[in-house]
């Protein structure tokens, strides 16, 4: 109907004086189905400004009351689960159920920082001078943690009610303030989240959130002096943030290459249902999906067989139907899939199915006998795409993992846990599991990558303590 969603900046709900609007496509239709306001640099300046200023009183508010409104948020986040989630299946074509799944998670992550919060930061040290040489006991150090400011949040479009609110929830609980930049897929999911921030009842100022154009208000976001520590999560934008940010901690979870290396002995029933579940889920679109497999030559034939029998069973179609192969966010994705895909045809990959695209949809697709020198065996799809390796031994499948630009999760399946931890040891990535595939989840576990995949460690804890900085007091005895 030609409504554009405003934006939120001071607890109200603007229209940019830009005049201009962006344009959400639906992967499904790929027709516009909403429009977001797009904001401009100096609406960019206003809430960095009022951020500034909410933080200061926000910081002095007690813990207990953050705590309390968190938790006011998260019910209401539950409470609005049906039309978030219909936001985030015309926008970002999630499956229904994966929709739902994705608020209700959210609205318990952010009651987990608030308990969490209030522990961590409850909690400060007692320091004595004459442990350390020279000294007498005539200086007493107390520590605690203090907010850092203004946290610039930037989640991606595969989760963005949830990798919003796993930045904002530690942040506010440790007492800064939040300006979110959603992506512009999931722009008007990541609105009605904040809606439900707002009838939470934060103070005016302390949670904006401006939706626009990367070119427009991209690096003027990233590069404000009034950031004081950007958590983003998303592609390559992330490497070249890192390059221009100032000298502000960066929180960074970036893209992945995840293996999924299996052993003779696996169950391979089991690793059939897990790489069905780590390498089709949201048709591939997770940064810890499993993107290659590298299988013990002895027990490849036999594990293809296994997951093309799955790949049969899944229903590929639209999100509403809660289809588990649903299109691709944006056609030019679905371009370079395809990229990907013919480009190992050319050298000779076998493919299992049939490749077979309409619009922005893919059709499920394993792809054997993949050889180093195909794009696929290093580029992430981040689609229904999953190329199999076979390997003669196991060194051969960690080097492959160890030579990519990515290490961020990782898999392994084998009956013996000796060999499964010394591969886990060996294996560069942030996190390995044993006999499952990766996942970022349960959300209070660390969650990192390596090398490109990214910086620092998030899960609650880590990124309560990420965006605090500790403060000591020294009291000098005479
Ligand atoms: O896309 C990146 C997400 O952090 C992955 O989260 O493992 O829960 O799907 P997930």
């Amino acid at each position: 109907d030609g409504e554009v969603y405003k934006y939120y900046s001071e607890g109200e709900w603007k229209k940019s004086s830009s005049g201009k609007s962006v344009a959400i496509i639906n992967p499904t239709t790929r027709k516009t189905q909403y429009r977001v306001q797009a904001c401009n640099q100096e609406e960019v300046n206003q809430v960095m400004e009022i951020a500034k200023t909410a933080q200061k009183s926000w910081a002095k508010t007690p813990l207990w009351k953050r705590a309390e409104l968190l938790h006011k948020a998260a019910a209401i986040l539950k409470e609005h689960k049906a039309p978030i989630a219909e936001c985030l299946v015309k926008e970002i074509a999630k499956p229904a159920k994966d929709a739902v799944t994705e608020v209700v998670r959210s609205g318990d992550l952010v009651s987990y920082c608030a308990e969490e919060g209030v522990r961590l930061l409850g909690e400060g040290k007692f320091l004595v001078s004459d442990s350390f040489p020279g000294n007498e006991r005539t200086k007493y150090c107390l520590t605690s943690k203090i907010p850092l400011g203004v946290i610039l949040a930037i989640p991606p479009f595969n989760y963005p009610v949830n990798l919003a609110v796993s930045k904002i929830a530690p942040a506010l609980i440790a007492g800064n303030s939040i300006v979110l930049k959603p992506p512009t897929q999931g722009a008007v999911s990541a609105l009605h989240m904040v809606h439900c921030f707002h009838l939470a009842g934060f103070p005016k100022g302390l949670i904006s959130c401006v939706t626009g154009k990367g070119s427009e208000i991209g690096d003027f976001l990233t590069m404000h002096p009034g950031v004081d520590c950007i958590s983003f999560t998303g592609g390559d934008t992330g490497i070249a943030i890192s390059k221009k940010a100032g000298m502000i901690p960066l929180q960074m979870e970036l893209g992945g290459k995840d293996a999924c290396i299996v052993l003779e002995d696996a169950d391979l029933d089991l690793v059939a249902a897990n790489i069905i579940k780590g390498g089709f889920s949201y048709s591939g679109q997770r940064c810890t999906a499993v993107k290659v497999v590298l299988v013990m030559e002895s027990v490849a034939d036999a594990l293809v067989e296994k997951v093309n029998a799955r790949v049969a069973k899944l229903t590929v179609g639209a999100p509403e139907d809660d289809s588990d192969i649903t299109p691709v966010v944006t056609e030019s994705s679905a371009n370079f899939i395809e990229g990907l895909v013919m480009d190992a045809k050319e050298k000779g990959a076998t493919f299992c199915q049939e490749y077979r695209r309409e619009g922005n949809l893919i059709w499920p697709l394993l792809l054997d006998n993949i050889r180093p020198d195909m794009r696929i065996a290093w580029e992430e799809p981040f689609g229904p795409v999953l190329p199999v390796i076979r390997i003669s031994s196991i060194e051969e499948g960690i080097h492959h993992c160890n030579a990519s630009n990515f290490g961020l999760q990782g898999c392994v399946f084998t009956k013996d846990i000796n060999k499964a931890i010394l591969i886990s040891d060996a294996m560069e990535t942030g996190t390995v599991q044993i006999n499952s595939a990766p996942a970022r989840g349960p959300d209070h576990f660390p969650f990192q990558g390596i090398k490109d995949s990214g910086i620092g460690s998030q899960g609650v804890t880590n990124s309560i303590n990420m965006m605090t900085k500790v403060k000591t007091t020294v009291i000098n005895l005479p």
